[in-house]
């Protein structure tokens, strides 16, 4: 073999990155759908005595947490709502087709604004991945809980994650490997002023190939107090912080999450928040 040709397989195979597909490497790396209707799933039953069948995903992206909503039952139904016709493409190709007919009947990805969504009054409305900080002033953030609290049943219930701790507001990178690449999430900067931050989520891949700025988000990090507070001003009754518990072997979180009035100061915690509309 000459050296050409090594030269030439290397390029061919040697660009890992230019090959990959950010939204799959997204899913792959960021999402745990299981976890999360997990927690839905047994959130619900404790607090309420019938099932839930509608849950409506906002800021759904490739719509992976509906999917897993409507394979669990029967009686599930999900529509999953995005601004971006791309993203809703992939998900419809990759995750909608994907699913045997009878949950495929079940869902529906709608391109429309959060703010002002066409949707039924849903069980169950998910705000996952923290997307609501996108949302910059309080008015713009009140507004979103106020269209999710009329998007609501009477007993319905709006779940939405947030995370923080000393290490949010900081400038730094991440690592962490996954299988086949390492996911990279940078905290690129943050202005102490106005709480504004900006991130994205590089991938790298065995043969050091990169792919920059997979996904870039400009947002504001709000803390608990906040969101808690415009919740309750949007209208919902009773808003209760889920706070992950402790493994006591490891001292890492144990992926419980207990209604909890007090949380430990650690460099960085995600939650689930749980508004319920009456
Ligand atoms: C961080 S991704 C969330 C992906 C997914 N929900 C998850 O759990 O990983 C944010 C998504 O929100 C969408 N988005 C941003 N603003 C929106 C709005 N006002 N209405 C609907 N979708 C919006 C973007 O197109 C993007 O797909």
């Amino acid at each position: 073999m000459t050296h050409g040709s090594t030269a030439l397989k290397k390029m061919a195979r040697g660009n890992i990155a230019s090959q990959a597909d950010r939204h799959y490497l997204y899913q792959e790396s960021v999402q745990d759908t299981e976890a999360e209707i997990d927690f839905v799933e047994n959130t619900w039953r404790s607090l309420r005595d019938r099932p839930a069948e509608l849950l409506r995903e906002d800021f759904c992206g490739t719509g992976n947490t509906a999917c897993e909503w409507v394979r669990r039952d029967r009686q599930h139904y999900a529509i999953g709502i995005d601004l971006d016709s791309e993203v809703l493409e992939w998900g419809q190709l990759n995750n909608l087709e994907q699913l045997d007919d009878d949950p495929y009947q079940r869902i529906e990805l709608l391109q429309e604004n959060v703010l002002d969504a066409h949707a039924e009054p849903a069980d169950i409305v998910l705000a996952m991945n923290f997307s609501y900080y996108l949302f910059l002033e309080r008015a713009d953030l009140l507004t979103y809980f106020q269209a999710v609290h009329a998007g609501l049943l009477d007993d319905g219930l709006f779940i939405l994650d947030a995370y923080g701790g000393y290490d949010a507001p900081k400038v730094l990178q991440e690592e962490r490997e996954c299988e086949g690449f390492t996911y990279i999430w940078d905290q690129a900067s943050f202005n102490p002023i106005d709480s504004m931050m900006n991130c994205h989520i590089h991938f790298e891949f065995p043969d050091k190939s990169r792919m920059e700025k997979a996904f870039s988000y400009y947002w504001r990090l709000w803390t608990l107090p906040e969101i808690r507070e415009l919740l309750e001003m949007a209208g919902f009754s009773q808003v209760t912080v889920y706070w992950e518990g402790t493994d006591e072997e490891s001292g890492e979180g144990d992926g419980v999450y207990q209604p909890s009035e007090a949380g430990d100061a650690d460099p960085g915690w995600v939650c689930y928040i749980v508004a319920e509309k009456l």
